[in-house]
């Protein structure tokens, strides 16, 4: 078990009480194996369906407004799944939500690295903004790999991760842009971040963030569980594993097979609380 309170706390900060969230979760349930990734010509959008609304609508909200632009067209929208009223404990949202908890111990179980390709087989369809996609990821899985890693981790959090199977750096590249001319052949894409500092960390943030998310998520229904981590130094983690590349880590997150969690969930917030409709 590990000390949460001291687990959350970034490297360096000073010490806040954390109350940690607790019970009990369902063991993992093993999915069968994903199929070979789709060839890419079955998960491309054909052109004339892309949205081209992005030379203005990505753009930091002072730029110029792009001309030439394509005109939008309109997606025929298949008809919503139908998951209301849903049931939580339906097959797919038990493993994404209703029964799926953050661990708080991992059995011996592997994770083969084949797992990881079918993972970001997932991941890499994940929206982001003007498809910068400017995550990357290292899959920390030596024990040589591991060590290195040890001392930029908050003490709560080292038992965890030198114990699961694998431990992920969600990082960003700052240069992402470079990327566009290839992820967003539609504009320009380029030019909107490559100048402008601010907007372009921001959009790395933002985005890789919810690429973290997407991660977690894709992790969860190809059977894994994760535990996500920001309890580390992340100067430390740059200067160990992503200086050469000029990448910045965003945060951990382990993937394995957990022991059954027994605490119960901590709340949440209820929808009357934190949700405006207007
Ligand atoms: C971005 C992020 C950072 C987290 N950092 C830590 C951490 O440093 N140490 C830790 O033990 N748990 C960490 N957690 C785990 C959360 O405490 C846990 O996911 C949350 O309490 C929900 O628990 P539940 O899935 O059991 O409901 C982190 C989770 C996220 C999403």
């Amino acid at each position: 078990m590990t000390d949460i309170t001291e687990s959350h706390r970034v490297v360096g900060a000073p010490e806040v009480a954390v109350v940690e969230a607790a019970p009990a979760g369902e063991p993992s349930q093993e999915l069968p194996r994903l199929p070979d990734p789709l060839p890419e010509a079955e998960i491309v959008q054909p052109a004339e369906t892309v949205h081209d609304t992005l030379s203005e609508g990505h753009g930091p909200a002072d730029a110029a407004p792009a001309s030439g632009e394509a005109p939008v067209t309109e997606d025929v929208a298949a008809p919503p799944p139908k998951v209301f009223p849903y049931d939580l404990e339906s097959p797919e949202l038990a493993r994404a939500f209703g029964a799926a908890r953050t661990p708080r111990a991992w059995t011996d179980r592997p994770v083969d690295e084949e797992t990881f390709r079918h993972l970001y087989d997932l991941v890499k369809l994940g929206p982001t903004s003007a498809n910068c996609s400017p995550a990357r990821y290292v899959f920390i899985q030596s024990r040589e790999s591991k060590d290195r890693l040890r001392p930029a981790l908050t003490p709560g959090n080292v038992a965890p991760i030198m114990s699961a199977p694998v431990t992920v750096i969600v990082a960003y590249d700052p240069s992402f842009y470079d990327y566009l001319p290839r992820l967003y052949p539609q504009a320009d894409a380029r030019s909107w971040f490559a100048w402008n500092d601010d907007f372009s960390q921001e959009t790395a943030i933002r985005n890789s963030s919810l690429q973290g998310g997407y991660l977690l998520i894709a992790a969860r229904l190809l059977g894994l569980d994760c535990w996500p981590m920001s309890g580390f130094d992340n100067a430390r983690v740059d200067q160990l594993f992503l200086d050469g590349r000029g990448w910045r880590s965003n945060f951990l997150v382990s993937l394995g097979y957990a022991e059954p969690v027994e605490t119960p969930r901590n709340p949440r917030l209820a929808f009357e609380e934190i949700c405006e409709v207007i």
